[in-house]
Parts: structure tokens; sequence; C-alpha cells
């Protein structure tokens, strides 16, 4: 035998000198839920370990992790039913909690790099990402005008990254210039390119109560067969000005991240989202699997596809695990 494959497997030594993939604390974008008020942090059942944090608890929370090496955060608003209309008004109400509450966090920590969200669904009625007109019927372009004033709200308290997670046709290049005329040019959009309609979003549907009131979300987000249609999001994501993309969920579409990534330059991230953060916290629960290296070996599996950054809730405890 001239090829013995495992001699480059022969000492931890060797294998640390041939990895390929490597993970890093860097890596990371950590999802956190805000609630409104002060000295609250409510635990969301489905996502053991998780909490939804009001503003002061979150601070300390972003401190950790910053001292961790956590330095991206994406914040998402629970929005009480009182402030829920049918199109969203709130989103861009400049007294909002959501938005004081970014502007007091990139006040205290300028250097973290802050991404919101963009998408009607935590602000509606509906608990749908678009417009729903009576004949529940999503619609696509008077959304966008909404997601726009929205990106350009969340624009003015400083914050570093927009993420519109609509799947609106249009919307990358919608906000993009409504940005722009702003005087926002140096916002980015990370774009949630090829995001598809998942059963895995249910936890983060329960921490955020932002469930469909009716209908499925089939009509925008893609169908879990579909590869080839992602690369025309990518390509449309791209001609719009994005400046990042995403695939979501990422555990169950690593082939769909290996593909973006092999078609475009611009960086791909992955939301390893919530059902996957459940499943595998439940498991570990009962000990059927081991916690701390089912962690790790995901989240190295999902930058192997060839994702740039993983948004994901394991963000804090895989970088304690990385330290050690
Ligand atoms: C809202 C949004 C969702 C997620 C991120 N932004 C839910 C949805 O589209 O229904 C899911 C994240 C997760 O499950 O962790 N547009």
């Amino acid at each position: 035998m001239l090829q013995r494959p495992r001699r480059n497997r022969k000492s931890g030594a060797i294998r640390e000198m041939v990895e390929e993939t490597t993970l890093t604390t860097k890596d990371f974008i950590f999802p956190l839920f805000l609630l409104e008020g002060s000295n609250k942090s409510v635990p969301v059942e489905s996502m053991p370990g998780i909490n939804r944090l009001s503003l002061d608890n979150m601070l300390k929370e972003i401190e950790t992790c910053l001292d961790l090496g956590v330095k991206v955060f994406d914040i998402f608003p629970v929005v009480d039913e009182k402030y829920k209309d049918k199109t969203g008004t709130a989103s861009y109400d400049e007294n909002f909690f959501y938005l004081k509450a970014l502007t007091e966090i990139k006040k205290k920590f300028p250097e973290a790099c802050i991404m919101t969200d963009v998408a009607l669904d935590p602000y509606n009625v509906d608990g749908h990402d678009g417009i729903v007109d009576d004949n529940g019927v999503i619609l696509n372009d008077e959304t966008l005008d909404v997601l726009a004033q929205m990106a350009v709200a969340q624009a003015e308290t400083g914050i570093d990254i927009i993420g519109p997670s609509d799947m609106m046709d249009g919307r990358v290049g919608e906000i993009r210039e409504a940005l722009d005329e702003s005087g926002f040019t140096n916002t980015s959009i990370m774009s949630y390119t090829a995001k598809y309609a998942s059963a895995f979003y249910g936890p983060f549907r329960d921490a955020l109560d932002s469930a469909p009131k009716s209908g499925d979300k089939k009509t925008y987000q893609m169908n879990p067969a579909n590869k080839r249609e992602a690369l025309i999001e990518a390509e449309q994501d791209e001609l719009e000005g994005a400046d990042m993309l995403m695939v979501k969920p990422a555990m169950t579409y690593l082939d769909v991240i290996h593909l973006i990534r092999e078609k475009t330059e611009l960086p791909v991230t992955a939301y390893n989202v919530s059902g996957e953060y459940a499943m595998i916290k439940a498991a570990a629960q009962k000990g059927w699997l081991d916690n701390d290296r089912v962690i790790l070996e995901t989240l190295l599996s999902i930058k192997r596809a060839g994702a740039d950054a993983i948004l994901t809730y394991f963000a804090k405890e895989a970088a304690q695990l990385l330290k050690k």
C-alpha cells in the first residue's frame, strides 16, 4: 500500500497540522431576543439556555460575550400584541423600544457589530413577513415600502448590518436605495438569500410569538425541494446590492451553502436556526448526545460546507468551549 491515509491521523499534532477547516469564535453571530422594560429574563421553553432579555440584561449579556470574543449580534424584538397592526407601523416609529434599545446598545458598545432583522412578522397582526390583503394574499410590492422604512429607521440607530428576512422579491434593491438616499451608504445588507419554508423555525416563533395567524409562508419562503432556485435568489440579491448572502436553515441545507459558496465571491453566511438548536439541546438533555462535541461538530460542518460566518444560538456556549 503506497497510500495509507491513517498516517496523517496518527497523532493530535499531525491531525491538527493537516486540518482543513478551523472553527473560531470570530465565525459566530449571536441572535438575541429583546423584551421591552427592565429587569426581565424570560426563558424560551423550547430553547433550553436561551432567554428573552430586557435591555439592561441584554447589555450585560453582550458584555460577557464580547469578553469571550463574540462580536456580532443579531437582535430580534419581542413585540406585544398592542403594538401590532396590518402594516407593522411600529417597526419604524422612532419611539419604539426596539429602535431605542439599538441606539443604547451601539452607544455602549461601539466596537460590537450589531445586526437587525427586517420583516413584518413580529409587527403585523397576521404574523406574516409581508402585508396580507383581505383574501389572505401576501402583497409583495406594497410590502417593499414598509421594509425600506423599517430599514432606514434601524440604520438611524447606528447599527451595522440590516438583515432582510422577509423573502419579498426586490427587497434588497429597495432597501439599498432607501438607505443610500438617507445617507446610510455605509450600512451593510446581509440578505436572507435562500430562506426555506422550514419546520425548523418553530422555537423562534415561540420566542417572539410571531407564528402566522393563518396559512403558511410557502408563497415567499423557498421550497425545501429546490436547490437551483437558490442561485436565482443569490444572483438577484447580488445585483441588488447585498453585501453578504445567507442560507437558512443550515444543518439540512449544507448542499445549498456549498453551492452558493461556489457561485459567489461575496461572503456567505448560514443560519443555524432555532429548531436545530432545540433538537441538539433536547437530545443532550436526555443524555443521548454529547452536548459539547455535537455543538462543535455541527458548527464545524456548517463552516466546512462553505459558510464564512454562522448565526447560531450556540455562539456563547461554543465560544466557551473553544476557550477550553
Ligand atoms: C422572521 C424570521 C424568522 C427567523 C428569523 N427571522 C422566522 C420565520 O421566518 O418564520 C427564524 C430564526 C430561527 O428559527 O432561529 N422573518
